[in-house]
């Protein structure tokens, strides 16, 4: 039984489908990366499994069990946690703070324990450890994004949806995010993972599927992904939105 099944999804945001009947599983331990440009639907389908956008059809089975119309505190408490695109850290909270947040899905925890395993976080992003007193508004986008992925795993998540981590970041701060996510696969933690640039999506991946407005085109292990001249084609010269916001 996969972990997480999307099974036949369709959502759509007023006239706009933007998932056409989507289906993809991923095992437990797997990390599983959702490849496409933009429109394809990728952030819709994080957003379905964590309960932010709401299928018109089809059904989303999470250990076995459908999750479809739960809301998302609900879908939090169950093990699944959601880095949304564009970080969103609090900027009149510290770094710490933040990532303390993470935890709030977890009854019965004191103040003092949650800012242990906070401070612990530090230990797999060291890179923001002197900085976990500094308030959100003054961290770099690079130092935001590991807040947003520490904050997540406070969750201690069965399922990690990471919504392209590396937009919008410097080359060697995009090479520290997939080390930690390196880090996070050999945990143990299941995640499932967004990102424009299959180079660096595929690097930490045991499988990846393609979508293309709102269908799955293509699904393979990353070698068998890479050996396709289309997607070649399409993903390793064009992420363009990536080198948009970058230059
Ligand atoms: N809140 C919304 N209201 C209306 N249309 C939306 C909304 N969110 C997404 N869409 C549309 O749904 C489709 C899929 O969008 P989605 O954000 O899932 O794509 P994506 O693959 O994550 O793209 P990107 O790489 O640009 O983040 C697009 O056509 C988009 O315009
Ligand atoms: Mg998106």
């Amino acid at each position: 039984m996969p972990l997480i099944e999307c099974k036949d999804l369709v959502v759509r945001y007023g006239e706009i489908e933007a998932l056409h009947g989507l289906s993809i599983a991923v095992e437990a331990g797997e990390v599983v990366t959702l490849l496409g440009g933009n429109g394809a639907g990728k952030s819709t389908t994080l957003r379905s499994i964590s309960g932010l956008a709401k299928p018109a059809a089809g059904d989303i089975l999470f250990e076995g069990q459908s999750i479809l119309g739960l809301g998302p505190e609900e879908i939090v408490r169950r093990g699944i946690a959601h880095v949304p695109e564009g970080r969103r850290v609090f900027p009149g909270l510290s770094a710490r703070e933040n990532i303390m947040l993470g935890a709030s899905n977890r009854k019965g925890l004191s103040k003092a324990q949650i800012q242990r395993e906070a401070d612990e976080m530090f230990d797999l992003f060291a890179d923001i450890r002197p900085f976990a007193d500094a308030l959100g508004w003054t961290l770099s986008g690079g130092q935001q994004q590991m807040v947003a992925v520490a904050r997540g795993l406070m969750a201690q998540p069965k399922l990690l949806l990471l919504d392209e981590p590396s937009l919008g970041l410097a080359p060697v701060i995009v090479q520290k995010v997939f080390a930690i996510i390196g880090q996070i696969r050999e945990r143990g933690t299941t995640v499932l993972l967004v990102e424009q640039n299959a180079r660096m999506g595929l690097s930490v991946a045991d499988r990846g599927y393609v979508l293309e407005t709102g269908r799955l085109v293509l699904t393979g292990n990353p070698a068998e992904l890479w050996a396709n001249e289309d997607i070649r084609a399409a993903y390793l010269g064009g992420h363009s939105r990536a080198k948009a916001a970058a230059g």
